[in-house]
């Protein structure tokens, strides 16, 4: 026998500490800070295997990982290999996986245990594949809508955030590590990443820590308290300081008020940029000895790392015991994993049974229905024809086959006639846009140019040409081009050598395509215009100076709009953009922020009325880009409401969206007025369906502090509640906020509730207008 394997650390049925402590004592130097790299898989595999001796890969194909195992193989102790993967809506890079709404589409379902059963299938596919750890969920607060990244966010309220991010939580942990499909989450960028200037990316965030703590940092305490395994820092700098050695905010805050033992990771190249971009050390050894004495444990993708943390212990900036706390973080999580007894390697058998399963395409199903948020519907022109009946073979819900995508085709409401639809835009027939960033082909694995397999996408089109009634005639014309691309001219790279995206060039609006779309609306007795954005106007480094359509959409809008034809416009859009009049007041608006595989279905069956509107915006549409920022919880206090030459008022707000039905909410009243710091501040409110249709109504409660010490903000969402409501029916909602949520943050920085007299206000969206009011007082 070798000596490793009667090493203490290999024997499973020893404390997680005391094994951890065994193999720290067996490891070199060089071993130990191996350990703490996590190194880009598209690189030289055996390079970083071999000689950097790495403890973590991410985006790795299935080819690169097996190669990676491999080696890890040949290596003195056999670590086994902690593989990390963005598995942010789905298997985001595996072909086939399923891949869900973006999680911006997913929050504006507002509902917890949907997003739970979406980390859990999500968890499912990633764990065979061999991939342990995803970077999700986001919990950066939408602030500026010109940021790329607002997709990948749950939006702008705090509240929310925090109740969904720990539902994905709990979702990927699964039944805890040692559960063979659970995977280990990542909360993420912590903290204050969003907080962008301009809208720019990776910008300075000039935030106070009152303003952390007031709404940046209570949705990661959420999670911290929820046992989220591993937070990932963002890319900022607050009052100079990298967040990857801000002492405040991972030592004072994260590790000591919150208590987490949970892993740190850095994010790309973090340590690096210390020096090569920020330039706030002068070289690689001072930035590693600071990252690993600010408490980092896994550093991502700075590969000279290595050698920077090995001239560091040699020129005395740093001592191998440094590392140590660091490196028995990372092996205490691949033992809780059960790593060294099963290295999680991809398995075949359970790929083909888990990935893509049928139950699964069905939830995605549900999820793209619930995503979608109806703005707008004037003339109740939706649902098409006053509303479909599913046909006999299946009823939506019901569970597809493995990627089905295929709807089932409808009835049309006796007496309707047969109707022609002309389905129009760049976007209405675009299956890779409709996935969104951090899938298939949206740029960040080499290993799938051409993304997810067509045939798992449902389009607009494919979606309306399947579930339209028999009879009906579905037209198609793309009508305009979004943009081009030109490299851009400062370079084919920045000087970490990443690829620059190329610059984006607006295209001119094509008469010639107009004029066909015209033909086929002027034809058709309802035009559906599916217009939006594209990857190259999405994503990390991709914030956007503008939020307007971009290229032909805008020409073409106006244009179908003067045919006169009922238009229809579904806004297939990463995040809320600012809108030409002839959408604004088209005849119905629907959103779709990128609503993942099934999304063409969802909508064809929303717009066909064979699934109800229920989704409700987590983020505000703006009407002009210079109204920026557009949240509704802004601090009180300024001259005026309103610009001189336009209004504050968002387009639509936080928390709207129609139903094809009429709901009224009456009877607000309170159990007890009069509460103590224990209390439960707990009320009822009846909600009415007076319409038609059934409906989901999320009845949404806001509480609003008369007077605080220090200004704050007017209303701040405190709970939500959905009910299903029939037609004609009424509900009592009982709806509850503990005392103890009804804080601010007092000058000092703590949290405290102040007495005084407050409001609860409940109804269906975060507009004043909207709410019903009650007060009481908390002595
Ligand atoms: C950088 C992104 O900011 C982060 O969200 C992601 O998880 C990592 N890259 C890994 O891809």
């Amino acid at each position: 026998m070798t000596e490793t394997t009667t090493a203490a650390y290999l024997d499973a049925a020893l404390p997680v500490a005391d094994r951890v402590r065994d193999l720290l004592d067996r490891m070199t130097v060089e071993e130990k800070v191996g350990q703490m790299l996590q190194l880009d898989a598209r690189d030289d595999v055996a390079d970083h295997v071999l000689r950097r001796l790495a403890g973590s890969l991410l985006h790795a194909s299935p080819e690169r990982l097996a190669l990676a195992h491999e080696l890890v193989d040949s290596t003195r102790l056999r670590i086994p290999l902690l593989v990390g993967e963005d598995c942010i809506h789905g298997h985001s890079f595996w072909v086939g996986a399923t891949i869900f709404p973006t999680q911006l589409g997913m929050a504006a379902s507002w509902d917890p245990a949907l997003v739970e059963q979406v980390a859990r299938a999500t968890a499912r596919e990633v764990a065979p594949t061999g991939v342990h750890w995803t970077f999700s969920p986001v919990l950066c607060i939408t602030r500026d809508l010109r940021w790329g990244r607002v997709d990948e966010t749950f939006g702008e309220d705090p509240h929310l955030i925090g109740e969904l991010a720990s539902a994905m939580v709990r979702g990927y942990q699964g039944d805890g590590l040692a559960d063979p499909t659970a995977i280990l989450a990542t909360a993420k960028h912590f903290a204050g990443y969003s907080e962008t200037q301009g809208g720019r990316d990776a910008s300075e965030a000039d935030i106070s820590r009152r303003k952390l703590r007031s709404w940046f940092l209570p949705p990661f305490e959420r999670v911290a308290r929820e046992g989220c395994a591993t937070f990932m820092l963002g890319y900022q700098t607050t009052d100079g300081v990298p967040i990857t050695v801000n002492d405040w905010l991972l030592n004072e805050v994260l590790r000591g008020e919150w208590g987490y033992t949970g892993t740190l990771v850095t994010d790309w190249d973090n340590v690096g940029r210390m020096v090569w971009e920020q330039k706030v050390q002068p070289d690689y050894a001072h930035a590693a000895a600071a990252a690993v004495k600010a408490g980092n444990d896994m550093v991502m993708t700075t590969p000279r790392f290595f050698e920077g943390a090995l001239e560091a212990i040699e020129r005395g900036l740093l001592t191998e015991a440094d590392l140590e706390p660091a490196v028995a973080r990372i092996l205490t999580l691949k033992f809780r994993l059960g790593l060294f007894e099963d290295p999680r390697r991809p398995d075949p058998a359970t790929q083909a049974a888990v990935i893509g399963r049928a139950d699964h395409a069905a939830l995605n199903l549900e999820v793209a229905r619930r995503s979608l948020v109806l703005l707008r519907n004037e003339g109740a022109v939706l649902p098409l024809a006053g509303g479909c009946t599913p046909g006999t073979a299946a009823a939506p819900g019901a569970p597809v086959p493995p990627g089905g995508a295929a709807a089932v085709r409808s009835v049309a409401p006796t007496g309707a006639g047969s109707r022609r639809i002309a389905v129009v835009g760049p976007l209405a027939d675009d299956a890779q846009t409709q996935l969104g960033d951090w899938a298939g082909s949206s740029g960040q694995a080499d290993w799938l140019p051409d993304g997810q397999p067509r045939d798992m996408i449902t389009t607009v089109l494919d979606g309306l040409r399947a579930a339209a009634p028999e009879g009906w005639v579905v037209d198609h014309a793309r009508g305009a081009e979004i943009l081009t691309l030109e490299p851009d001219p400062e370079g084919a790279t920045f000087p970490d050598g990443q690829p620059r995206p190329p610059v984006v060039v607006p295209a001119e609006p094509d008469e010639a395509m107009i004029a066909e779309a015209v033909a086929a609306a002027r034809d058709a007795d309802y035009v559906v215009a599916v217009v939006g954005d594209r990857i190259e106007l999405v994503g990390e480094g991709r914030s956007t100076a503008t939020l307007e359509l971009v290229g032909g959409q805008v020409a073409l809008l106006d244009a179908l709009a003067a045919t006169g034809t009922p238009l229809v416009v579904v806004l297939l859009a990463s995040k809320p953009l600012v809108l030409p009049e002839s959408a604004l007041g088209a005849d119905a608006l629907v959103w779709a922020a990128n609503p993942g595989m099934q999304g063409g279905r969802a909508l064809a069956e929303l717009l066909l009325g064979l699934a109800e509107p229920s989704g409700r915006l987590p983020v505000s549409f703006a009407r002009h880009v210079g109204q920026q920022p557009t949240y509704y919880n802004q601090i009180r206090g300024q001259h005026g409401d309103r610009y001189a030459d336009l209004t504050q008022r968002p387009a639509f707000a936080f928390g709207e969206g129609l139903t094809y039905s009429t709901v009224e909410y009456a009877d607000l009243a309170l159990a007890a007025t009069d509460l103590g710091a224990g209390d439960v501040v707990r009320a009822e409110i009846t909600v009415r369906n007076t319409g038609a249709r059934p409906v989901r109504e999320t009845v949404q409660v806001y509480v609003s502090d008369r007077v605080t010490s220090v200004s704050w903000a007017d209303k701040e969402l405190k709970a939500f509640r959905q009910v299903d409501v029939a037609p004609g029916e009424s509900v009592r909602v009982a709806l509850e906020v503990p005392v103890a949520d009804c804080t601010i943050v007092d000058a000092a920085g703590r949290r405290v509730i102040e007495p005084g007299e407050f409001d609860l206000l409940v109804g269906p969206s975060s507009r004043d207008a909207a709410l019903l009011r009650a007060p009481f007082t908390i002595r």
